[in-house]
């Protein structure tokens, strides 16, 4: 192996991070675990773990080759990438391009309206607070981010929209809305994180077939939900 796996840094509720022997990089490993309502949900589907490592890999390759920079470096194994090491930022950033989920509660617009320009929001990551919704003024007085890295996220989450709705409108899947982290490396940030059906919202263009997490979030049953995931990963691996 070309990386030695060394101690845990971190676990989260679907990743575990670890150090390796190379400083500047970690290993994310995906969990099978699949959580809702800040985690309040919770179940086991075996295989989930490997599906979203190899889709967040895929996904960010797209962006890397349509030059949106992010941390990953390369898949270790079947549900580890090695990826580079950030001080992350406790903040989601989410861009939304149809009104679906908390937005259509938090404000009065309806299901289904579609956002042009996309709306971009962020949240602080707090499950005890139930990740409230921030502006660039709380994060500049939190020191969460400076008003540069505020202008930075924005910029990288909406270039990342324009190169994912378009890959996945190739495949016949329509891109409702995504949350993606950033983390700080070298001075600069980057994007990093994963990015999957867990953290994005998509429909099959013609038949609004759901292919992400809203499905577990609704009740469907862990098989459903597995199959939805893999048919996501069967339709972006397609040449
Ligand atoms: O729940 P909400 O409508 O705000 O979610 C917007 C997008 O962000 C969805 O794609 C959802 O999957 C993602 N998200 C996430 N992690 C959270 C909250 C939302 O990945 N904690």
């Amino acid at each position: 192996m070309k990386y030695r796996v060394m101690g845990l840094i971190a676990e989260g509720k679907t990743k575990l991070v670890y150090a390796l022997d190379d400083p500047s990089l970690v290993l994310l490993r995906f969990k099978d675990q699949v959580t809702a309502l800040d985690g309040k949900k919770k179940d086991v589907i075996p295989g989930k773990g490997a599906l979203n490592a190899n889709i967040s890999a895929r996904l960010f390759q797209i962006l890397k080759q349509n030059g949106v920079e992010n941390h990953y470096v390369e898949t270790y194994d079947d549900s580890s990438l090695v990826v580079k090491r950030l001080q992350m930022i406790p903040v989601e950033v989410v861009c939304r391009n149809v009104a679906t989920g908390s937005i259509v509660k938090r404000l009065p617009v309806a299901e289904g309206t579609v956002f042009d320009p996309p709306v971009v929001e962020f949240f602080l990551k707090d499950d005890a607070r139930g990740d409230p919704m921030i502006n660039e003024s709380h994060m500049v007085a939190l020191k969460l981010a400076t008003k540069s890295e505020v202008g930075q996220m924005v910029d990288a989450i909406l270039r990342a929209n324009e190169v994912l709705k378009r890959f996945l409108e190739g495949r016949g899947m329509t891109l409702l809305d995504f949350k993606l982290e950033f983390g700080r490396a070298d001075g600069g940030l980057l994007i990093g994180d994963e990015l999957n059906p867990d953290c994005m919202r998509v429909r099959d263009a013609s038949t609004e077939r759901v292919l992400d997490k809203d499905l577990y979030r609704r009740g469907a049953s862990l098989e459903e939900v597995k199959k939805a995931y893999e048919e996501f990963y069967r339709r972006i691996m397609e040449r």
